[in-house]
Parts: structure tokens; C-alpha cells; sequence
């Protein structure tokens, strides 16, 4: 008996699928089908998929075709399966010529030719939503949005504006922006969510006036360090009943989810120790202690929670920038320490200690693509990872994409108390210092 496997997501199954289904098993007499699972598609960057697996794997059954359907779950798991199924010929379509050959060891290689004028990606374009981002910055550093945005069907940054004419012409060049704008209104107008890029103090005004135009934003976290600036924002966009969004992408990576349900969940016992640290030197930016201390914040909140009866801030300033502080929260039976380095140097790092496990967490920890976790009287720690490229914008876009299609404002990445908490606590320190 001749077998033949073939790959493919099959996403919104079309005619090209068929026929690559039907030549296929023309090679042999049991055919294989690996559909790719959601991880896998969602880790290789494929975020746009519109169907379920489930989805996709009765769509692939219903064609009669196919003897046995598996899952492809990782990366590499083509070898084990030819393997494991002992495959005669491997089918795929000529858009992989060549990409496989390293295959040919095992099993035959063919690559076929695609059906013409089809294809999964173009019927998904048919069928999503287009929201237009527009950007308002005041830098040209576009903190990697454009490149994320086109990762996630119907999202693309098309308009910017800046107060300062040079950056929008510098910004627009660098990243190939189709529009450019010269009054933030008009910016505001012709987009349908506005990512506000700039410094802590200029923020407020441009969220504010997006949302009284009834748009979508995504902003620099945090908003404010006043609390009632940020509650008015708030009601204000539940008013409007449009989406505030808060750029922490840390909330929406795998790996930050899966720190959440070790500690949250009690899995490495009583959490005794909370310890954070970060910086950065960026002179383009001032301020920038509100912004890395948000980040900061928001882990400890969501971990430790926020019923510490005791907090205490060490502030140092260099003018009026404040330069490093340190944040003690006295919990009933923990502590937590946040260092936050604006120009001077620590070590960025997130240890967390539990009655039965410790994790860490190092370097860039609020984009980290792993952790460990180490038990006491083991050599060995235990490593929890996953891969993805970029900075992870795209799984903030892809949450957005999530809430606009279930009519859903609040975010579950960060909740409103949290972010609430957070500008009262960098009050706290604006006001003692
Ligand atoms: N295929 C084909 N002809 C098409 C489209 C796809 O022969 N017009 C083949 C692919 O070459 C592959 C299989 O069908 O062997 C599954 O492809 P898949 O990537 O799921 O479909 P696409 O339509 O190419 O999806 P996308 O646009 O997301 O890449």
C-alpha cells in the first residue's frame, strides 16, 4: 500500500484545496492530511486564520478524499510523521518548490502546481473588516506597529501626523505611510483607531480627542499620571462605546500568560517575594520613568494583587526627570521591590518566589519568549518558552481584532482597575516628590 501525507491550513477550504486533495491521492492508495493547529499557526505568525481547526479539519474530511486526518502542532513534526506513518510520497503545492527537499531522504517529493487564481489569503481579505490606524508621534521610531499591524488581516497603519511637520515627512518616508497629516483632526477623521505615540505629557489630549470622535486608540501606557485624567478618559470611551487600549503587549504574549496561571493558580506555593527590575536609556524621550514603571506595575498587580497595606517610593531626580525610584509594597505575608532606572543602569530582571518554586525571568523579561522555574532540591531548572518574532504588537492588534469583532471595549489584557491603579500610584510618587 502506497501513503501519501500532505500539509496545509485550509483556511475557508476552496477549490485549490480540493484539487491539490484529489491529485494527491492519485499517488497512493492512503492518504494523510496534517492540518496545522492554532498554536502553531499563531507561533509561525499566521495570526489571520478565520476558521477553527475543527473548522478546517471537516471541511478537509468532507471532501471524502482522506483516510486519516492529524494535527500539526510544531515546528519539525513533518519528519517524526513520515516516519511514524511510513510515507511513500510527500504532496504539497509548487508555492513550497525547493522548500522541502531535505525531506526527500525519507519519502518522495512532489510539488505540485497551484490552482490559479484562489487562495485562502485573498478569500480572508474579501471577508475581514478594514480598520485604517492612523499615528500620532513625536518621534520616528514607530515602536514596530507598521511592520505587526500587516500581520493581522484588515489592520494596516496607513495615516500619520505630528506636531512637527520633519518628523511626519521622516516617518512616512521610513516606514512607506500612504497619508500624511498635517492637524491631528483631520488625522483623527480619516482613521478608525489612532495609536498615540508620544510623550507622557502630550497623550491626554490626543486620546482625548480620538475618543470625542468617537475612534478607537491604542496608547503609550500610561495615559497620565493623574487619576480623575484617566477616569475621565475611561468614561469617556465607554460613552463613545469605543476601545481603550493600553500599549503593554507583554499582556497578550504566551509566555506572560502562562507566568499568570503558574502564580495566580498557587503552582509554586505562596508567593513570598515579588522582585522587578528595569531600565533604559532613551534621550528622545523624557519622562520615561512613568512609562517603564507602568510596565512594571502591571505584573506586580496582577500577581501580588492590590491589597498591600503599605507602600513606600525612594525617588532620586536629575532636574525634573526623575532618574530612579524604588517601590517597596508591603503585602500581609510578602513584599514586593520595583526598581525602575531612568538613565541609571539596572540589571532588568523578574524573580518571583513562592513557598514551592522560584521563577526568573531575565533581560528583556516584558517581552520574553521564556522563563524558568526553579524547585528547591533540583539541579535543573525547569524551562517553559515559546517563539515568535517581532516585539508581539501583533498579538495586542490581534486582541483588538478580537474585541471589535465580539462588540467587546474592555480589555481583558488589562483590566480598568489595574490601569486605574497604576496612574494612582505614580500620583502617589509625583505627589510625595
Ligand atoms: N493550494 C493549491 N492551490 C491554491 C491554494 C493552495 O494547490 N490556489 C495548496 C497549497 O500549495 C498547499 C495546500 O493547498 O499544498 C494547502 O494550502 P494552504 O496554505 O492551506 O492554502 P492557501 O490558499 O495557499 O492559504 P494562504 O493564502 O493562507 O497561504
Amino acid at each position: 500500500m502506497k501513503k501519501v501525507i500532505t500539509y496545509g491550513t485550509f483556511d475557508m477550504f476552496h477549490k485549490g484545496h480540493y484539487n491539490i486533495l484529489k491529485r494527491a491521492k492519485e499517488y497512493g492508495d492512503y492518504l494523510i492530511v496534517g492540518v496545522t493547529g492554532e498554536n502553531y499557526d499563531i507561533g509561525r505568525g499566521k495570526l489571520s486564520v478565520h476558521d477553527t481547526l475543527a473548522t478546517r479539519i471537516e471541511n478537509v474530511k468532507k471532501t471524502g478524499l482522506v483516510d486519516e486526518i492529524i494535527v500539526e502542532e510544531y515546528l519539525g513534526q513533518k519528519i517524526g510523521d513520515l516516519i511514524r506513518y511510513n510515507i511513500d510520497y510527500f504532496v504539497i503545492g509548487d508555492d513550497w518548490k525547493g522548500k522541502f527537499d531535505h525531506l526527500s531522504r525519507y519519502c518522495e517529493m512532489v510539488y505540485l502546481e497551484r490552482t490559479k487564481g484562489i487562495s485562502s489569503t485573498e478569500l480572508r481579505e474579501k471577508n475581514f473588516e478594514h480598520y485604517d490606524i492612523g499615528i500620532i508621534c513625536d518621534e520616528t521610531d514607530d515602536n514596530e506597529i507598521v511592520k505587526e499591524a500587516k500581520l493581522v488581516n484588515g489592520f494596516e497603519v496607513r495615516n500619520v501626523y505630528s506636531p512637527d511637520e520633519e518628523i511626519s515627512l521622516k516617518f512616512k518616508e521610513k516606514y512607506n505611510i500612504e497619508n500624511i497629516f498635517y492637524d491631528c483632526n483631520s488625522i483623527i477623521e480619516a482613521s478608525d483607531i489612532v495609536y498615540v505615540r508620544c510623550t507622557i505629557e502630550k497623550r491626554v489630549d490626543f486620546i482625548r480627542k480620538a475618543l470625542e470622535k468617537g475612534k478607537h486608540v491604542i496608547y503609550d501606557s500610561p495615559a497620565t499620571f493623574k487619576t480623575k485624567e484617566l477616569m475621565e478618559l475611561i468614561e469617556l470611551s465607554k460613552e463613545k462605546k469605543v476601545i481603550l487600549m493600553e500599549n503593554i503587549k507583554m499582556v497578550h504574549i504566551y509566555v506572560f500568560n502562562q507566568l499568570l496561571w503558574m502564580t495566580q493558580g498557587g503552582l509554586i506555593g505562596d508567593i513570598l517575594s515579588f522582585n522587578c527590575s528595569i531600565s533604559k536609556n532613551d534621550d528622545a524621550r523624557s519622562n520615561l520613568f512613568y512609562d517603564l514603571s507602568s510596565l512594571t506595575l502591571l505584573p506586580m498587580l496582577k500577581i501580588m494583587g492590590q491589597d498591600y497595606q503599605k507602600a513606600d517610593y525612594m525617588v532620586t531626580k536629575d532636574g525634573e526627570d526623575i532618574e530612579f525610584a524604588s517601590m517597596n509594597f508591603v503585602y500581609p505575608n510578602a513584599r514586593a521591590v520595583i526598581n525602575v532606572g531612568n538613565k541609571i543602569r539596572v540589571d532588568n530582571q523578574l524573580e518571583i518566589i513562592g513557598t514551592k518554586a522560584t521563577i526568573r525571568m531575565k533581560e528583556n523579561w516584558w517581552r520574553s519568549k521564556s522563563f524558568r522555574i526553579y524547585k528547591p532540591g533540583e539541579s535543573d531548572a525547569e524551562l517553559y518558552n515559546t517563539n515568535f518574532e517581532g516585539n508581539g504588537f501583533k498579538y495586542l492588534i490581534k486582541a483588538m481584532s478580537t474585541m471589535l469583532k465580539n462588540e467587546r471595549i474592555e480589555s481583558m489584557g488589562v483590566f480598568e482597575d489595574e490601569s486605574i491603579k497604576i496612574v494612582e500610584i505614580l500620583e502617589e510618587i509625583e505627589k510625595t516628590n
